[in-house]
């Protein structure tokens, strides 16, 4: 584990970066500016390292322009209807950042915040625990909420990511990571050549401002059905109407489960880069992930290794509440109330074929 100054924010606050390694060769960094992950570096087939997320090289990208890069997304990532929702006849009204809609936070979510951190280095293997107080009505939402989130680099080659929090006053929370995923490496085109499997047999139709209908629709028969692995590319421009309104995919799966009620790990997401030979897996104990494939990038902003990153150069496996879950009574509850506990695991498992 090493620690070393990263930069200063427009504010004047210090930020620092971590890095987190394990004897197989991965490498993982995270800056304490909204908890984002800058880099993971896997090997492929033959043993060569790259940097398959996508982010900048320095701090005042992050600041100015990021798309939510590796960030930790709070909180509430994905959209909220209106900007609005109701606790116990109580009515909070937040930020429209997203066309009607407020997305991932608001205007200055746990994104843009600077954590405080605590190395954590245990038995699972080389970790770093950010942590964040929320004042009560920060960007609108209720309650003071208390939020750590743990990142750790195990043995084989998986990051995992604990999630945690609890609050004062009933209030909303879906905590996620915006990571965008490229395993030819960052910087070098798009992943319509990956192929990918979701464990979802159903998922979340969005109306026309990309809120969810309130209906679990099959995927069978449509470009979203990646029950067996798919390629990407195909599907991106398809006429399908899903698919026209998120200018590609930008769409919750709800994950298969063995019960309803079953909150265990379960296997979300199966990546796969046949050039490289590279395989990420993502597993988590959320009932949904948002698969977005970076629809908005527009090669106006330059990453890490200095190149443009344009429409697909990079996708999103967001584990996740379903968007909209506040007005949603028939989507699993996203209210946290005082003396609950809020506990989610992700982990992103790299492996080669
Ligand atoms: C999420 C949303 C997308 C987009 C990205 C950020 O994945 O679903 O529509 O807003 O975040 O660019």
């Amino acid at each position: 584990m090493e620690k070393r100054f990263y930069g200063t924010t427009a504010e004047g606050l210090a930020v620092e970066e971590y890095t987190l390694t394990n004897p197989a060769g991965m490498e993982v960094k995270i800056i304490t500016y909204g908890g984002i992950i800058t880099s993971i570096r896997v090997p492929d087939r033959s043993g060569l390292v790259a940097n398959v997320t996508l982010g900048f090289s320095n701090l005042r990208d992050y600041e100015t322009k990021s798309p939510y890069f590796g960030c930790i997304t709070g909180r509430y990532a994905n959209r909220i209807a209106g900007g609005r929702f109701s606790i116990d006849g109580v009515e909070y009204t937040l930020a429209l950042n997203n066309g009607p809609n407020a997305l991932h936070g608001g205007l200055r979510g746990f994104d843009k915040r600077v954590w405080a951190a605590k190395p954590v280095s245990g038995a699972d293997g080389e970790g770093v625990e950010l942590s964040y107080l929320s004042p009560d009505g920060e960007e609108g939402y209720p309650g003071n909420l208390s939020v750590t989130v743990r990142y750790t680099v195990t043995a084989d080659n998986a990051l995992r990511i604990d999630y945690a929090a609890s609050t004062d006053k009933p209030t909303v929370v879906n905590l996620t990571n915006h990571a965008y995923f490229n395993l030819g490496g960052e910087g070098t085109g798009t992943t319509y050549g990956h192929i990918l499997k979701l464990n979802a047999d159903t998922y979340t139709p969005v109306d026309a401002n990309m809120i969810p209908t309130g209906e679990l629709a099959p995927v069978a028969g449509t470009p979203l059905d990646f029950r067996l692995p798919r390629l990407i590319g195909p599907g991106c421009r398809s006429n399908h109407e899903q698919i026209v309104r998120g200018k590609g995919y930008d769409h919750n799966f709800v994950l298969n489960r063995p019960s309803p009620e079953d909150w265990a790990l379960v296997l979300a997401a199966r990546l796969y880069h046949p050039a490289s030979g590279r395989i990420m897996e993502a597993w988590t104990t959320e009932p949904g992930v948002q698969f977005y494939g970076g629809n908005f990038l527009d090669g106006s902003i330059y990453g890490a290794s200095g190149r443009a990153y344009r429409q697909g150069d990079g996708l999103c496996l967001e584990t996740q509440h379903y968007p909209d879950s506040p007005n949603q009574p028939g989507f699993p509850s996203t209210l946290l109330r005082p003396g609950e506990a809020y506990r989610t695991t992700t982990v992103y498992k790299f492996m080669t074929d």
